[in-house]
């Protein structure tokens, strides 16, 4: 078995067991919390464990609910061998993605805000709360009166919160994540209404919980070693279009603190996930900003450069999202980059209070945008789930101001990521302030749909589908009287049928 003993206090080393062992206290039906968060800080031993009892004909069907995404070992596994009945609150993973989408998930999209509280409410599928909570640790520390402190790894997603009100609680002791981890966690449950306070944050700097989650030594079932490694994943090129994207930003945000709108140092920064998303960081690593702070969800690649440029302050989030590269680093120098990050939980990196109190700016990308602004970031031709919403909603709503980031074209040019009518709406044009593609950025500030649609179509929409967007918003004026959002719903949704009897959006003689 793994050596853990130095890495756990007294009080639970009779609980140390193998992962198929402590795999027995999950039963059919259970509700079971994970940690996780992107493929960070996910127990890897124990859902491996399950996986196996579902591959050897047992009756076990749970429901799965995370942080976000998480890796392999659970997405993969577990759904392949049939045992996953509800899976939330966000994937990223193909298997799971493609179980969903063959019905043989459920799957309902949840802010990640959202989460732990649903959880706490009673508002799950099954009005239950988390039987089991299975979650990752570098560390279990002896806080006396017959509790610890679990120390996490690299995400706290909803571990806290979770752990709190779960029955039995497994930890997984990795072997591969530093102890030196411990300290930077900030975990905190806040009370639900009526008796809810503030959330006391007021600068993204700010601690306000325990760098470790209490728990009390009679839910512990079992402590498990592992060594099994976050499944991080590489990023791809910073392509041409990304890197214009990122300079479009770039001078969008320098001419809003030339015009006295945002501080020299801008407002903290939340980013979305993907090559987009960190282009538009690596797009900051090579500007004049300075003192830069972050508050957002994942703290990836370009963040770490930002460390290491000494352009930020502090990068407040949930998890780690580096490239396998970016994780070596991190684990080479934990010390030094612990001094800059702090992870919450995600109902706190993410609260709506929060992002609203100290002005985040919200930086997502979209799968598909409208000509009025409308952003579906989670479906594409308006049935298939991709991945989620995320935490795109928690941030679009309350930032300070609000970036959705769109490629003109998608699938090698078949698709325009600009359309007439989005065939799903995650995020309503009202809560959306910026669109940036490679091509431009349109300003939505203030405008009325009509005074957006033709700013859209000229600074987003490609050019190859520009005379097809100009022709149906003229045609919709028409056909409307000029209404305040004009449409021919008979036709708005033609490009997705199009798009499936020929392969493309393009309209062909
Ligand atoms: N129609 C159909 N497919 C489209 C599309 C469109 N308009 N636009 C993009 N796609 C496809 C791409 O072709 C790609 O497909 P592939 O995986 O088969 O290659 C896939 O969607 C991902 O697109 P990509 O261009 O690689 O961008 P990305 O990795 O940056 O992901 C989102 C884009 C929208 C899927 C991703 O950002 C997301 O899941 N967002 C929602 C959650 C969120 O915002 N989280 C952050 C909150 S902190």
């Amino acid at each position: 078995m793994i050596d853990i003993q130095d890495r756990i206090c007294d009080a639970v080393k009779g609980l140390v067991m193998e992962a198929a062992e402590a795999a027995k206290f999950v039963k059919d039906g259970d509700n079971v919390g994970t940690s996780g968060f992107t493929p960070c800080g996910y127990p890897k031993a124990v859902p491996l464990a399950l996986a196996d009892r579902g591959l050897a004909g047992e009756q076990l069907k749970i429901n799965v609910w995370t942080g976000a995404s998480v890796g392999p070992e659970m997405d993969s596994a577990m759904t392949n061998a049939g045992i996953v009945n509800r899976r939330l609150p966000y994937q990223t993973n193909k298997d799971m993605r493609n179980a969903i989408n063959a019905g043989k998930v459920k799957y309902a999209d949840i802010h990640l805000s959202h989460m732990a509280q649903m959880v706490r409410y009673g508002f799950m599928a099954n009005r239950k709360g988390v039987d089991v909570a299975i979650v990752e640790a570098c560390k279990i520390i002896d806080l006396g009166e017959g509790k610890v402190g679990i120390v996490p790894t690299t995400s706290m997603g909803n571990s806290s919160s979770y752990v709190q009100g779960a029955d039995k609680v497994i930890v997984e002791v990795n072997v591969t994540q530093p102890v030196a981890l411990e300290g930077m966690h900030d975990s905190y449950v806040p009370l639900d209404p009526p008796c809810r306070q503030p959330i006391p944050i007021t600068a993204p700097e700010d601690r306000i919980g325990t760098p470790y989650i209490p728990c009390e030594i009679a839910k512990i079932v079992a402590v498990v070693p592992s060594d099994i490694t976050d499944k991080v994943r590489p990023l791809g090129e910073i392509d041409d279009e990304a890197k214009a994207m990122g300079s479009n930003l770039v001078n969008f945000l320098k001419n809003e603190v030339k015009e006295g709108r945002l501080p020299k140092n801008l407002l903290p920064l939340q980013s979305g996930v993907g090559s987009v998303a960190n282009a538009v960081i690596n797009g900051l690593v090579n500007s004049d900003f300075e003192d830069l702070t972050v508050y957002t969800e994942v703290i990836q690649d370009g963040m770490f450069d930002l460390i290491d440029v000494g352009k930020l302050r502090v990068a407040s989030g949930t998890s780690l999202s580096p490239s396998p590269e970016c994780l070596k680093k991190f684990y080479e120098n934990v010390e030094k980059y612990k001094k800059y990050i702090i992870l919450r939980p995600q109902e706190i990196s993410n609260s709506p209070e929060v992002a609203r109190r100290i002005g985040v700016i919200a930086m997502n990308t979209a799968i598909e945008v409208d000509i009025y602004g409308n952003v579906n970031s989670t479906h594409t031709t308006g049935t298939k789930l991709m991945n989620g919403v995320g935490g795109s909603g928690d941030f679009a709503r309350n930032g300070f101001l609000t970036v959705f980031f769109t490629n003109s074209l998608a699938k090698k040019g078949a698709i325009s990521s600009v359309v007439p009518f989005c065939s799903h709406i995650d995020h309503a044009t009202l809560d959306v302030d910026v669109i940036v593609s490679e091509r431009g950025v349109a300003d939505l500030r203030g405008l009325s749909p009509k005074e957006k649609a033709p700013i859209i179509i000229d600074q987003i929409a490609n050019p190859k589908y520009q005379p097809w967007l100009y022709d149906y918003f003229k045609r919709a004026c028409e056909a409307c009287g000029n209404s305040q959002t004009p449409h021919i719903l008979s036709e708005a949704f033609d490009c997705y049928e199009r798009l499936a009897k020929t392969g493309t959006m393009e309209i062909k003689d």
